[in-house]
């Protein structure tokens, strides 16, 4: 038998029998009933409780989601409490935008990094949040009860949104807590999660990116990887240790528990596990929804993206003030672009698509004399036939179009606050005043420019007509898109701070109108009427089918196999992962080791290159042995790998040792398994997690911040 259909075969009896050991995300009120033996048999010392318990403090508490006012149920990271002080550690890209926003060509805190030296030195971050999550409920009887076979999709979908803030509202009441009821298994489970959450999160620490971005975007997303990608906060509270707004009263947050290190040592095979907040997976998608994914999405979104960073990586390179503009930028545009490369590689490579084809025909026979089932895989296939040419248009309105030239969504962002002003204009004008300082302090006329010819050019080059927004097909006619993007920035208001400064502050509820005629806002506004008229109706229709046949798609799966304990796609709740420390095969010939050391770090070692240059005085420790208590058999350990199911906003996850014992942050997984978040395989799927021990290996003697080790608890046996 060939190894291919080999290995096909074993992954479908896995995936039948049931969850790979390893796979999935756990949610910590149910790991009693589902989980508990199983991760005690793999060595977990402590009781579910230990986890996640309402009645007295267990390790939920010291876990925190990081979030943004206005959108706290969004946790764009995890962080974790790791004193009684509520010092707080996560990653150095998690808090990559604070950092940034502290610096400038005097403080360069991104460069050089930053330590508090005091309580009073540390940074106020206004806007972010942490949330702790105080309990969670199962809700889906209260929910689903109220659902009748006789109400249409959109009735039901109003009922359930009508349902869940009745709950939360009354979950909370006369209290300073936040409910939020999310869908779990597709709609057909759902819980709600009661928070209380933290508005005054302050920089304590952060290491230059030499370390804390170490690799930078060459080594994203791979293994071997030296990346000391972790930042220190600190959670401050109003006098009776309760959330309150920023202010210089503000007492550090004395939690109800906080994570102990331990610097045992990390060895292949321990137990580990991971609790924080992913964001979002897909593991029960139809072939028909991968197939799409890997073969018309992704590789034109990666397309986009690949000419955008080709314009933003060549103005870092050639300016240093660049080069601190466009960080951020630049890392988030290259992030999921790599990402989606490694995923495409790796739905191509375990055959994704041909295993889901195998289940599919096995449901269908299953589901042929079940009349509620036997449709769905047609029904799925007619929905995605009519999306393919959608999802491609919307594809390139985003990526090329919205958030391509960044004049484009920015005149759209001002246009907007204006017209639809609701609030006391003096007001608005004061937050626009201060969007547009944020704005250009950041931003780059002649990069901008460049971005929006390529972007314009790749938009008329790769889409019919029809699919082309009228002002993106005008650009291309008459002198060409080169012109056509010289008189846009030459005319609009929106290339000068100045002049949009003095436009706010003179506004008045007409200004929009004049703002109509202005290229770029003409520009953005052809893409609003393009999306409104040609692309959103019939997509959001077709999604919102799509939705309602996943729903009935997992429970039919579940109830053809009631054996199998099925796992939840990650909802940016907060969950459990556990797995083993364990090196890989990425390749025949190949076998990665599960941690790397100081040595790599040096090996990489290269002024030339920007994302090796290893900044002097880590030299220094390293040429003079310099390592204090933090070695492992004689070197510093930097990063290991496991096999936990994680995904994005796992990063700054504690990563768990048998004892609940914090032994390191999770921050990435490794390019050979991002396909994860659609199919997770154990022999290749890989969570990466810097060491505690570089962690205080850094802060101790190349930061010389000994304070903060003093406040944290380390355990070493
Ligand atoms: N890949 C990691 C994550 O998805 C790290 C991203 C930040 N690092 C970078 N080099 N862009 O968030």
């Amino acid at each position: 038998m060939k190894k291919k259909s080999l290995l096909l075969i074993l992954a479908l009896w896995a995936s039948w029998i049931g969850c790979y050991a390893d796979e999935g995300m756990w949610i910590p009120m149910l790991l009693k009933k589902y989980n508990i033996e199983d991760m005690q048999k793999e060595g977990f010392k402590l009781t579910a409780e230990d986890i996640y318990d309402i009645n007295q403090a267990s390790l939920k508490d010291a876990v925190i989601g990081l979030g943004r006012e206005g959108q706290p149920f969004f946790h764009f990271c995890t962080g974790e409490i790791i004193s009684q002080e509520g010092l707080v550690v996560t990653n150095h890209h998690c808090a990559f935008d604070m950092i940034q926003s502290h610096s400038s060509l005097e403080h360069n805190y991104l460069r050089d990094g930053f330590w508090a030296k005091t309580k009073a030195d540390e940074l106020a971050n206004p806007g972010i949040t942490a949330s702790i999550l105080v309990r969670m409920e199962d809700v889906t009887d209260k929910i689903l009860s109220r659902l009748t076979p006789e109400m249409s999709e959109q009735e039901k979908n109003q009922t359930v949104k009508a349902i869940c803030k009745q709950l939360e509202t009354a979950a909370v009441q006369g209290t300073n807590l936040m409910a939020n009821i999310k869908p779990y298994f597709n709609g057909n489970q759902y819980f709600m999660s009661v928070f209380k959450i933290y508005k005054d999160v302050r920089l304590v620490g952060a290491p230059p990116s030499a370390i804390g971005k170490f690799g930078g975007d060459t080594d994203n997303w791979m293994w071997p990887r030296h990346t000391g990608d972790f930042s220190v906060l600190r959670i401050y509270a109003g006098a009776d240790n309760e959330p309150a707004a920023y202010s210089p009263e503000n007492k550090p947050y004395q939690p109800a528990t906080f994570f102990k290190i331990s610097a045992k040592g990390v060895n292949e095979g321990d137990f580990t596990m991971v609790f924080g907040y992913p964001g979002t997976t897909n593991e029960y998608l139809t072939s028909f929804a991968v197939a799409q994914l890997q073969d018309i999405e992704n590789p034109h979104k990666i397309a986009i993206r690949t000419a955008k960073l080709n314009i933003i990586n060549a103005a870092m390179e050639s300016d240093e003030l660049l080069r601190i503009k466009y960080a951020s930028k630049a890392a988030s545009v290259a992030n999921s672009w790599k990402k989606w490369q490694g995923e495409t590689k790796g739905l191509k490579r375990f055959n994704t698509v041909a295993l889901k084809q195998t289940q599919e025909k096995a449901f269908q026979n299953w589901a042929a004399d079940k009349k509620e089932y036997s449709s769905l895989l047609k029904q799925y296939e007619t929905l995605y036939g009519q999306r393919e040419k959608l999802i491609l248009a919307a594809s390139y309105l985003n990526e090329a179009g919205k958030r391509g030239a960044e004049i484009v969504a920015w005149a759209n962002s001002v246009y907007t606050a204006l017209k639809n002003n609701t609030q006391d204009w003096q007001r608005t004008k004061e937050q626009l005043t201060s969007a547009a300082r944020e704005f250009y302090k950041d931003y780059d006329v002649a990069t901008d420019r460049k971005i929006l010819v390529e972007m314009l050019q790749l938009y008329n080059r790769n889409l019919t007509p029809e699919w082309i927004p009228e002002e993106v097909q005008a650009a291309a006619r008459k002198k060409g898109i080169s012109a056509y993007a010289d008189a846009l920035y030459d005319k609009s208001l929106f290339a000068n701070e100045e002049d949009v400064l003095k436009m706010i502050e003179q506004a008045t509820p007409e200004t929009y109108k004049k703002l109509e005629k202005d290229p770029a806002c003409r520009l953005a506004l052809s893409m609003n009427v393009f999306y409104a008229e040609h692309i959103y109706p019939d997509l959001a229709g077709i999604e919102k089918e799509i939705t309602a046949l996943n729903q009935r798609w997992l429970a039919g799966l579940m109830e053809m196999q009631p054996e199998k304990t099925f796992y939840a796609d990650a909802n940016s709740t907060l969950r459990v992962a556990y797995g083993k420390v364990q090196g890989y095969s990425p390749c025949d010939g190949v076998y990665y080791q599960h941690y790397t050391t100081l040595n790599g770090i040096m090996e990489k070692d290269n002024p030339e290159i920007y994302d090796y240059n290893v900044p002097q005085k880590l030299r220094d420790l390293y040429k003079n042995k310099d390592f204090g208590p933090y070695t492992q058999n004689g070197e510093v350990p930097v990063c290991f790998i496991a096999t936990n199911h994680t995904t994005g906003g796992n990063s700054g996850s504690p990563v768990l040792n048998e004892e609940g014992h914090l032994i390191g942050l999770n921050f990435d997984r490794a390019w050979d398994g991002v396909m994860s978040d659609i199919q997770y395989d154990p022999e290749i799927c890989r969570n990466i997690s810097v060491d505690i021990r570089y962690v205080l290996f850094i802060i101790d003697k190349l930061a010389n911040a000994k304070h903060l080790i003093e406040e944290m608890e380390i355990v070493t046996d």
